[in-house]
């Protein structure tokens, strides 16, 4: 074996595996953009300080970080939040509003490898920057459904759960909590899923045992599952501020009923996501048979623009990963063989013949045609042979007597029938085949 290893985690594309992503890639673009979103990019390498206490000590554990030769701190982005952040505190008053803007690219976290998580993916990145309001959620969420019905998904492979760090910080709030305890019990409950009980020892090495009845009640809220439960669980609580949040919940929920997205929408307080930016709605979408880890992620994060020093901007985002989303893809049937195959595939006989044929060939690939043919001298049974295997539709044959006569044949591949053109109107006889084909 060669010495020159791919690193652990990171990913090759070679032409099937590219074909697919590049497929992956387009879908999620034209869906972006029949929204409304415009495109952008940003550079690959960042100030470390971007991610630190920004992103979340996860995060922060996973940086690909090290020190430039001008000596300064730098990572390979992990994600893009803070970096789109940057770019719109930047020019936020010069902006055309509403700011609605998405990102195809690629991130580097240092995790564990498992299925579906490697240390380099990419994400299909949308948030909209200046919206308070649960309008700019309708509109991401929607998208976020979208974007993975444009592959033939139903909501009998996928669903997208709906909790609110808001309601969380309200409720635990109404049960006495301060706002340090709060967030601490948050991340307890962040971990809740995959740590079971243990997800709480964290919070109680550091302040103390949790009261038996608080937990219970933490427990059962973490477990509400629809908005009528949510709305019992917190009757009792008498809080304004809670009964507030839930006009917003019941509008939220009634726009993505009017657009037809209840089926992929649930309630589940359970989730609260891990990074530290969060500030209200926060969603992530799974498959539904529960096989794999997270399709999606994001939320509302209202304060990271005035985090970074600029003037403070409401946001709201998510991202698609492509690692486990083409996963599903492929193990729902729905990844497409995209076979590459050519329109046009010339057979040449010898020097004379291949100096006629450039031509044509040119001038055909100029139209737009996908033409190939023998980069070297071949026998002719051989190019008929390589010409079938291509999965071409048309086969163009300039041999010595079709030189002679003046002629190109054409072979059509598909109903294996032939017929000879003048050799001077080969572009039009192409163009008609395909029209009329
Ligand atoms: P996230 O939940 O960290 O959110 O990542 C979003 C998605 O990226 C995950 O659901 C998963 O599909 C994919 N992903 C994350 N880490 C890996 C990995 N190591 N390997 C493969 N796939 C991975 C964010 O990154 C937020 N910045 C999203 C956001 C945008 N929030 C607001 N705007």
């Amino acid at each position: 074996m060669a010495s020159f290893q791919t690193l652990p985690g990171f990913r090759e594309f070679y032409p099937d595996a590219m074909a697919r992503r590049s497929h992956v890639f387009r879908l999620w673009r034209q869906t972006a953009t029949a929204f409304g979103f415009s495109e952008y990019d940003a550079p690959v390498l960042e100030p470390l300080d971007l991610y630190r206490a920004k992103s979340g000590p996860e995060i922060e554990a996973q940086l690909f970080s090290f020190t430039d030769k001008g000596g300064r701190e730098v990572a390979l982005r992990p994600e893009m939040t803070p970096t789109v952040c940057r770019l719109v505190g930047e020019k936020a008053s010069a902006l055309k509003r509403p700011i609605k803007w998405f990102s195809i690219a690629e991130f580097y976290r240092y995790e564990r490898m498992q299925k579906g998580r490697g240390r380099c993916f990419f994400q299909f990145n949308a948030d909209i920057f200046g919206e308070p309001g649960i309008e700019a959620e309708t509109e991401l969420i929607a998208l976020l459904a979208q974007c993975l019905c444009s592959f033939g998904l139903t909501a009998d492979d996928f669903f997208i759960r709906l909790s609110d760090r808001n309601l969380w910080f309200y409720f635990l709030e109404a049960l006495g909590f301060d706002e340090a305890r709060s967030r601490s019990l948050l991340t307890a409950v962040d971990r809740y899923e995959k740590l079971g009980d243990d997800a709480f020892k964290d919070d109680a090495a550091e302040f103390g045992p949790l009261d038996p009845e608080r937990r219970a009640q933490i427990l059962a809220f973490l477990a509400i599952r629809s908005l009528p439960a949510l709305e019992a669980a917190v009757a009792s609580l008498g809080s304004p501020r809670i009964a507030t949040r839930l006009g917003e919940w019941r509008r939220l929920l009634g726009n993505l009923d009017a657009m037809g997205l209840s089926r992929f929408v649930e309630v589940d307080l359970g989730v609260v996501r891990g990074l530290a930016y969060y500030t209200g709605f926060v969603f992530e979408a799974f498959d539904r048979k529960g096989e794999l880890r997270a399709l999606a992620g994001g939320g509302r994060y209202d304060d990271l623009v005035g985090k970074l020093g600029y003037a403070e901007l409401p946001a709201v985002g998510f991202a698609i990963g492509d690692m486990t989303f083409s996963l599903l893809l492929e193990r729902r049937g729905l990844m497409p063989a995209l076979v590459q195959a050519p329109d046009v595939y010339v057979v040449i006989g010898g020097e004379e013949e291949r100096r006629m044929a450039f031509g044509d060939i040119h001038a055909l690939r100029a139209a737009g045609y996908r033409v190939e043919y023998p980069l070297r001298e071949m026998a002719f049974g051989k190019q008929f042979k390589a010409a079938a295997e291509t999965g071409a539709r048309l086969a163009l044959i300039y041999g010595t007597d079709e030189r002679a006569k003046g002629v190109v044949k054409f072979r059509d591949l598909g109903e294996r029938s032939e017929r000879e053109v003048s050799a001077a109107h080969v572009l039009d006889e192409v163009r008609s085949f395909f029209t009329t084909a």
